[in-house]
């Protein structure tokens, strides 16, 4: 057990004191997208005013800009779990899925099989979906909605000789089902096939190793992890070799990982994202109170990311499940995830009878609770799937590490007067 303090974390994040119309301001949207602490603010800025250049020049600014993007990508790496070259930055996910399939889409022969998931949010889904223009067959694994997890015997009926590419999330940002990627993986490269494992929302709560899972490509972004609107993708190197991305015909930009860059990076964003796994490693060094450790200055940067994704994960899932376990006990409240004791994430979803998920929402809001309702653009799951579409989706509540038991008592205060009163228009 680790002496984690929320009220240290929370001085950290200058926006957690917002206050809308005198109430204190309760972040439970972290899935749409964290807040972020002041260090990582201060070293955007620093960025702008003492760095700011575009790199490859003889000056010291511009010089310091390729120090900055040299060490990020290590930071980076080490986050990732796997070598710096491997690091490419893109501004978001859903671009950087694009660009992958622009790349591979170059290889697609009329008649190969992609396999993409009904759990998986649009960015995963849609850039693979539209390599049918090149010939190629998708299918979709279905979700089990009794264990909220995707059927594996459905994943393994649809796989084949001309599988080429799996696309599946780590874990789902809909209902936080985090799913066994490796066994999936296993199978994906029995058959000769590439797998992109989306760890967008995974990487908010749980550390992540690409060489254990054993994934082609993972893609991640900072601004659900205390970092700025960036996208981080892992990329193989025997694959990133010969990946045919798109380029602009630039000697300099033709190599690994350089050759994923199209145009000026987001130079800023990506310093502020190697600070803000600082700030997870520093407070991995911080919490961290077990004795059978090495003692703190032995840990190397990588150690004290996992210890800090640990922490985190084990508060936010002590908040979590008290959460689940009082919305269990209300009437009208149905809860959308695994069963309890499956490996999840703190993201916890439900509807309330009767009452419109975006009414929910905007009550909620009102009262400076900030919470999502919709489909997140987990849209075959929450619109095809649940059927939830025309009662406004989910209600999407997030846990973070600087959220309270008293914000979740919030939350609950205000879902049980939905309960008891249905609002005008329910
Ligand atoms: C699971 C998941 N995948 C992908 C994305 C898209 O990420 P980005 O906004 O960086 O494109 C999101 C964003 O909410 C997400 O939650």
């Amino acid at each position: 057990m680790s002496n984690y303090d929320v009220q240290y974390i929370r001085e950290q994040f200058p926006s957690i004191k917002k206050k809308l119309a005198g109430l204190p301001v309760a972040y439970l949207d972290g899935p749409g997208g964290t807040q972020v602490p002041k260090r990582v603010i201060d070293k955007i800025t620093e960025y702008l005013i003492e760095t700011n250049a575009n790199e490859g020049g003889a000056f010291e600014t511009s010089v310091k800009t390729d120090k900055i993007m040299e060490e990020a990508r290590i930071i980076c790496s080490e986050f990732l779990g796997c070598k710096a070259h491997e690091v490419a930055f893109g501004s978001s996910s859903t671009t950087n899925s694009f660009m992958l399939a622009f790349a591979l889409m170059k290889d697609i022969l009329p008649g190969d099989e992609i396999i993409v998931t009904d759990l998986d949010h649009l960015c995963n889904r849609s850039p693979w979906i539209q390599l049918q223009d090149a010939g190629a067959i998708i299918k979709s694994v279905r979700v089990n909605v009794e264990e909220m997890k995707l059927d594996f015997d459905d994943y393994k009926s649809k796989l084949s000789p001309r599988t080429r590419l799996v696309a599946l999330n780590y874990a789902s940002n809909a209902v936080g089902t985090i799913t066994d990627v490796k066994k999936y993986i296993e199978l994906a490269h029995e058959v000769g096939a590439i797998t992109v494992v989306d760890a967008v929302h995974y990487a908010a709560h749980k550390p992540i190793d690409v060489k254990e899972i054993n994934t082609d490509i993972l893609i991640c972004s900072p601004y659900k992890f205390f970092g700025p609107h960036l996208g981080v993708v892992y990329i193989r190197d025997s694959l990133f070799d010969k990946l045919k991305t798109i380029k602009v015909d630039a000697d300099d930009l033709l190599e690994v990982p350089h050759k994923f860059q199209t145009g000026t990076p987001c130079f800023e964003n990506i310093y502020g994202t190697a600070e803000a796994i600082k700030f997870i490693a520093d407070a991995g060094e911080m919490f961290d109170h077990d004795g059978d450790k090495k003692s703190e200055s032995q840990l190397t940067l990588r150690e004290k990311i996992i210890t800090g994704m640990n922490i985190f994960d084990e508060y936010e899932e002590r908040l979590a499940f008290y959460l689940r376990s009082q919305l269990y006990k209300m009437p009208k409240i149905k809860i959308y995830g695994p069963q309890e004791g499956s490996e999840r994430t703190s993201t916890v979803s439900f509807t309330i009878d009767k009452i419109n998920s975006d009414i929910v929402a905007k009550h909620l809001g009102s009262k400076g609770i900030y919470a999502w309702a919709g489909h997140f653009y987990a849209k075959t799951l929450v619109n095809e799937v649940l059927n939830l579409q025309k009662d406004g989706g989910l209600i999407r509540v997030g846990v973070s590490p600087y959220n309270t038991m008293q914000e979740i008592d919030r939350l609950l205060e205000e879902v049980s007067i939905l309960t008891a009163v249905p609002l005008p228009g329910a």
